[in-house]
């Protein structure tokens, strides 16, 4: 015998606990009880599975459409991705120079329905199978929440499965939970082309902001700077996203070859801001171009030691603001002592040289670090998926009822918690020596 996905391993488990179940009353389908029996007792040698309760698992379908990607997947309470799909449509708005959202929205149409039954097909599963559905709902565009949060409660409500709201930079924070022994409460860095947040992660329902940016997020300064320095018109780089590509670029490069502004240094808080980093960057660019007579599309010469230096100023701002939230976590006591934990996620925590820097300063201030893989990091439809799994076992946000359901909205805007920067700009608070990386 063949060995069975996990899906078909659910659901044959699950006709049998039917069968079980009406046995009385459904005699002729008696024989084919001891013959599913018969099959079991093979899947789980086959599986290696030792007891029958391995079998029971909750599964969860994750639906993500908060931005450029259209993402689902189905994952189970143990963290296991039975099946994923994900359409992005990076490529077809790079060719526009940005996201426009009625391109988005459109693609996000035209893709779903494929995207979530590819999901599917890939676990095994049939929708009968899934327990709840999670649809990311806010915060996002407008336009490309709107797709998804209507798919997701119309299937929620026509199979008349529970339908779970999710929160997309929530579900970016707790991806790290899927494989790791992460308790609560834990500091989280959120970085990626539309937030930039340091949070502390209290429980699934209570989030206190230490920090946010007040103009662009890292991958929006990161994406800006990379089409203002052309490198899409570099062949090997064409289909990467600006992060990446600048990211590829600074790894041969010197990193104080130009100097950057230091963002928010007369400011005694954890915010962030990108804008005068990119507004440098762009001066730079334009003095160089000068110098080396540049025109059209073609690239400045010294192309790996500005995209250094850029990424090097980035980093430092992260590192920088991360280092005085720590301060006021211990001024504040808002961490276990023994055991404080940063979590950084988001696309732009795909980025090596940022996961060392802020390895770095974990290393120096006793924090352990904790960073999903690269491809957990960019938006994916596991981590909403698995997102609605922590709320479907913890029972919160979870919506039975037809007109609960019916009455989700998708919110374009949302803040994650609490804010607390009043708090920290009341303490003064700054470092005494920065930690170098
Ligand atoms: O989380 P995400 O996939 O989408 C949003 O919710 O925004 O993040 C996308 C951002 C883009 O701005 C992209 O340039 C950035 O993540 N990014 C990177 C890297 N890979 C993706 N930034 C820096 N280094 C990378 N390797
Ligand atoms: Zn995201």
């Amino acid at each position: 015998m063949a060995a069975f996905k996990h899906g078909q391993i659910y659901a044959l488990l699950r006709y049998c606990r039917l069968l079980k179940n009406t046995r009385g009353i459904l005699k002729p389908e008696f024989h084919c009880l001891s013959y599913l029996q018969r099959s079991l007792s093979e899947v789980m040698q086959i599986n290696h599975f030792h007891t029958s309760s391995e079998f029971y698992r909750q599964v969860v379908l994750g639906i993500e459409t908060s931005c450029d990607d259209t993402g689902a997947a189905v994952v189970d309470d143990t963290g296991a991705v039975l099946g994923e799909a994900l359409h992005s449509q990076h490529s077809v708005h790079l060719k526009h120079g940005g996201i426009i959202p009625p391109v988005a929205q459109v693609m996000h149409q035209q893709n779903i329905k494929g995207v979530v039954n590819d999901a599917l097909e890939k676990a095994g599963l049939v929708l009968t199978d899934i327990d709840a559905i999670a649809t990311t709902v806010k915060p996002g565009l407008a336009l490309s929440l709107s797709v998804g949060t209507h798919y997701g409660k119309i299937l929620a409500l026509s199979a008349g499965k529970p339908f779970i709201p999710i929160h997309h930079m929530e579900a970016h924070a707790l991806t790290i939970r899927m494989a790791h022994k992460v308790e609560f409460p834990f500091l989280v860095l959120l970085l990626s082309g539309g937030h930039c947040l340091l949070v502390i992660a209290n429980s699934l329902d209570h989030w206190s902001i230490i920090g946010q940016t007040i103009d662009d997020a890292p991958g929006e300064a990161l994406d800006k700077g990379a089409r203002r320095l052309k490198l899409r018109n570099i062949r090997e780089f064409s289909s990467m996203s600006g992060g990446q590509a600048i990211e590829y670029l600074a790894a041969t490069g010197n990193p104080r070859a130009y100097e950057f502004p230091t963002p928010m240094w007369k400011y005694r808080d954890c915010s962030f801001s990108f804008s005068g980093l990119k507004n440098s960057l762009f001066k730079i660019i334009s003095r160089l171009e000068e110098k080396y007579e540049v025109e059209g599309g073609n690239i400045i010469p010294p192309i790996n030691d500005v995209c250094a230096s850029f990424q090097y100023a980035v980093t430092k701002h992260l590192v920088r603001q991360t280092q005085k939230a720590m301060v006021y976590i211990d001024v504040r006591d808002l961490l276990p002592k023994t055991n404080k934990i940063l979590v950084v996620s988001g696309g732009v925590a795909c980025n090596h040289y940022i996961r060392r820097a802020l390895q770095k300063l974990c290393d120096t201030t006793g924090y352990q670090f904790h960073c999903p893989p690269p491809n957990l990091c960019t938006d994916n439809g596991i981590m909403i998926a698995w997102n609605g799994m922590e709320r479907l076992k913890a029972k919160t946000g979870v919506l039975y009822k037809k007109e609960d359901i019916e009455a989700v909205v998708y919110q374009s805007k949302c803040q994650i918690g609490t804010d607390l920067t009043d708090d920290v700009r009341s303490l003064g608070i700054h470092a005494q020596k920065w930690v170098k990386f």
